[in-house]
């Protein structure tokens, strides 16, 4: 086994979901995320599986930050290979009363955090026989009500993708992203308590709109991510994969 992967976000949720998918694939996962305590319980079970891993705790809007935690875990893995942008918040308000700094740290966490992790890994993506970008947009792209920011954000990531692949294509590193629908994760947790509502009625609403008629774990989106990673997606580029159970 060899290579390696960066994931950002990868303390909890989606991205560590990720982390542990990647694992059977590398063999070195560096993970990011602001909130160093669950990121070194990740690290640690990747480190139990035999795996090299390494925590740096870092905000994703903080673009030199981003930048010498991907300097020193590519230093400390060897190599990079897959970049996972997994790192995601969400501030919602009516937009006549979300304040600008609610507005801006949606933007920044996801479309900054997602520029920065990025551009720092690509002098070590450039070295990698198989490069590969994995960007995380939503569901919410085609609109949620009191949540303007966040829909605008994980809209953005879908042009951030086609943008980005057209950039670098060239050099054979493909940018894709995966639009997952609704899982059961913190973020969607912490959104039925915001609206005030049972988790079960708010997962049962969410199960009832999709297709399949249930939510979906976040090894369902590390699944697709994994896939996007690795060599069977090698002529897939700038392309945008939900995975949504039909939602
Ligand atoms: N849960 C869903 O239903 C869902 C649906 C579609 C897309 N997504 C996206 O998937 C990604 C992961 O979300 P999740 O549901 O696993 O959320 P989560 O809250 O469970 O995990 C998010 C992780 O990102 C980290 N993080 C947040 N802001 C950060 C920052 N500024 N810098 C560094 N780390 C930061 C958190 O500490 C946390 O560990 C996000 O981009 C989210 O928008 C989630």
């Amino acid at each position: 086994m060899s290579g390696a992967a960066i994931v950002s976000g990868g303390g909890r949720g989606i991205g560590a979901a990720i982390c542990l998918q990647l694992a059977d694939r590398f063999r070195a996962i560096g993970v990011i995320d602001r909130d160093r305590g669950p990121a070194e319980r990740v690290a640690a079970d990747l480190r139990a599986a035999g795996r090299i891993s390494e925590v740096r705790a870092v905000d994703v809007t903080d673009v030199e930050g981003v930048r010498d935690a991907v300097d020193s875990l590519v230093a400390a893995m060897g190599s990079l290979d897959t970049v996972v942008a997994a790192a995601g918040n969400m501030v919602g308000a009516d937009l006549e009363e979300m304040s600008v700094a609610a507005w801006s740290s949606v933007l920044d966490v996801h479309l900054t955090g997602s520029f920065a992790l990025v551009r720092a890994s690509l002098p070590a993506l450039r070295e990698s026989s198989n490069p590969s970008v994995v960007l995380i947009s939503s569901i919410a792209a085609r609109g949620i009500a009191g949540h303007a920011n966040y829909g605008a954000a994980k809209a953005g990531i879908m042009g951030l993708t086609r943008s980005l692949a057209r950039e670098f294509g060239p050099e054979g590193i493909r940018v894709n992203a995966v639009a997952p629908g609704f899982i059961d994760t913190r973020m969607t947790r912490d959104g039925a308590v915001q609206r005030g509502l049972d988790w079960k009625e708010f997962a049962g609403r969410a199960a009832a709109a999709s297709a399949l008629g249930r939510i979906g774990q976040p090894e369902e989106v590390a699944s697709v991510v994994d896939f996007l990673a690795g060599p069977d997606s090698s002529y897939m580029s700038g392309q945008v994969v939900y995975a949504t159970g039909g939602l």
